[in-house]
């Protein structure tokens, strides 16, 4: 270790999921590796992440999965850091693992063991870690000279790996966004992403007394749609169909929720009409939905144009049809999100038109690399954010 010098081949800013990994890639090379942590402990995000089992790949991963302003950007470091890749390291610290979701894998025990993974191999590839440690300037003469609240530091390659502005209270600053500006690098709009949505007042006042309800989906904005689980809260609605939707969604847009993705609701109405025809509409939503549900759909959706205490077999052709219309289109008109506070990730960043996609080098600034989530490169939810992080990180570790 070089615990009392001030001089490195490389300094990483941000001990986080992006910059561990860079350090080890580049410290397995025999490079001299600081990572400057400000946070009392490396790895935070990833210890809270996954519900606390870090979904730590996706094997699924696949450009499509990003939403960047370059599409093509993420190719490369995808292509030549697979998620089988991590996988191999996970397996060879011996941390099980299991596949929840298709491709996403999750750790059985604990997202403590990969930063106990992480700390190790950083150690065992001579990296200093200095946690606690506030960087104050950055300046470039031919090296990187960086002063901190613990000393000044010199470098020939300095790495921005200090993440979105996601979750504040755990770290997350824009710090390596105003040092991309600093050095000329244009930062594209930040926005927070898997997040979730807020519901104005009036439509609160109905749903949100469904909070904790959670339905099978498939759930649309004007530009993308997800076949998955959504959540009513306090506040509006989330759960994956929702998180993931927030990513693609714009101010003004309404969500569109197919409550039977998989039935024609039609057809479902038909086979209600013949199998049971004195019940009525709302106790036959109950039975597919839940009681809570099917009076609050009742109460909010149906009512305007029936009654939804009418026996099934009273119901006429054109009823039948407006109830499937309902049921396949059920739209919220969200007035927000929770914003940073609750979100993921951070949509948009340092932009990837100005940077090498082989290396994360800045084209302009030699010596100078940006990775992880400071970039604009935003992964779905699923585990692609940490495949991320973990791609750009190995392949700037390579050229550091
Ligand atoms: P990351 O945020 O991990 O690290 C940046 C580091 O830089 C932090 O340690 C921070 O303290 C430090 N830093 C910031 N400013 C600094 C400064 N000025 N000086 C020094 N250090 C500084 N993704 C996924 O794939 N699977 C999952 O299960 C989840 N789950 C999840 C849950 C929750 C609650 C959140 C908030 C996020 C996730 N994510 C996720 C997203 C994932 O955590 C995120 O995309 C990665 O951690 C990004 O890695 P980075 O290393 O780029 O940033």
């Amino acid at each position: 270790m070089n615990s009392h010098s001030s001089d490195y081949d490389v300094i990483i800013l941000g001990g986080g999921a992006a910059g561990l990994m860079c350090a080890i890639s580049a410290g397995q090379r025999g490079r001299r590796v600081l990572v400057v942590e400000h946070a009392n402990r490396i790895g935070k995000k990833i210890l809270m992440s996954g519900g606390g089992r870090c979904n730590f790949t996706n094997l699924n991963t696949a450009p499509a999965n990003f939403i960047s302003a370059n599409p093509h950007f993420c190719k490369s470091a995808l292509a030549r850091y697979t998620p089988w890749d991590f996988v191999a390291l996970v397996d060879r610290h011996d941390i099980p693992w299991h596949e929840k979701g298709p491709g996403q894998l999750f750790c059985d025990r604990s997202s403590k063991d990969i930063v106990a993974m992480l700390a190790h191999e950083c150690s065992q590839a001579r990296v200093d870690i200095r946690t606690g440690c506030a960087v104050e300037t950055v300046e470039k003469a031919d090296r990187f000279t960086l002063t901190t609240s613990a000393g000044s530091f010199h470098c020939d390659s300095l790495v921005v790996a200090t993440g979105g502005l996601s979750i504040p209270r755990m770290g997350a600053t824009d710090f390596g966004h105003r040092l991309a500006r600093q050095f000329g690098l244009d930062v594209l709009p930040l926005r927070a992403g898997l997040v979730p949505f807020t519901l104005p007042a009036k439509a609160l006042s109905h749903w949100a007394e469904l909070s904790g309800v959670s339905l099978d989906v498939n759930a649309n904005s004007e530009s993308k749609d997800f076949r998955e689980n959504m959540l009513f809260t306090h506040r509006g609605l989330s759960g994956p169909a929702m998180l993931q939707l927030s990513s693609y969604w714009q101010y003004g847009e309404s969500i569109s929720v197919d409550l039977m993705p998989e039935d024609d609701a039609a057809g479902w109405l038909d086979n209600q009409r013949s199998d049971r025809p004195r019940q009525t509409l709302r106790n036959a939503l109950a039975h597919s939905f839940s009681k809570r549900f099917a009076d609050l759909f009742c109460d909010g959706c149906l009512a305007g144009f029936l009654d939804p205490d009418t026996v099934v077999a009273e119901l006429t052709r054109t009823q039948m049809q407006q109830i499937a219309a309902c049921i396949h289109d059920l739209r919220f008109q969200p007035n927000g999100t929770e914003g940073y506070r609750t979100a993921e990730v951070t949509l948009g960043g340092v932009d990837t038109q100005a940077l090498s996609s082989k290396t994360m080098q800045a084209n302009a600034v030699p010596g100078l690399f940006l990775i992880g989530e400071v970039v604009d490169v935003t992964g779905q939810l699923g585990g692609y954010n940490f495949h991320w992080a973990w791609a750009s990180g190995w392949c700037a570790g390579q050229a550091v």
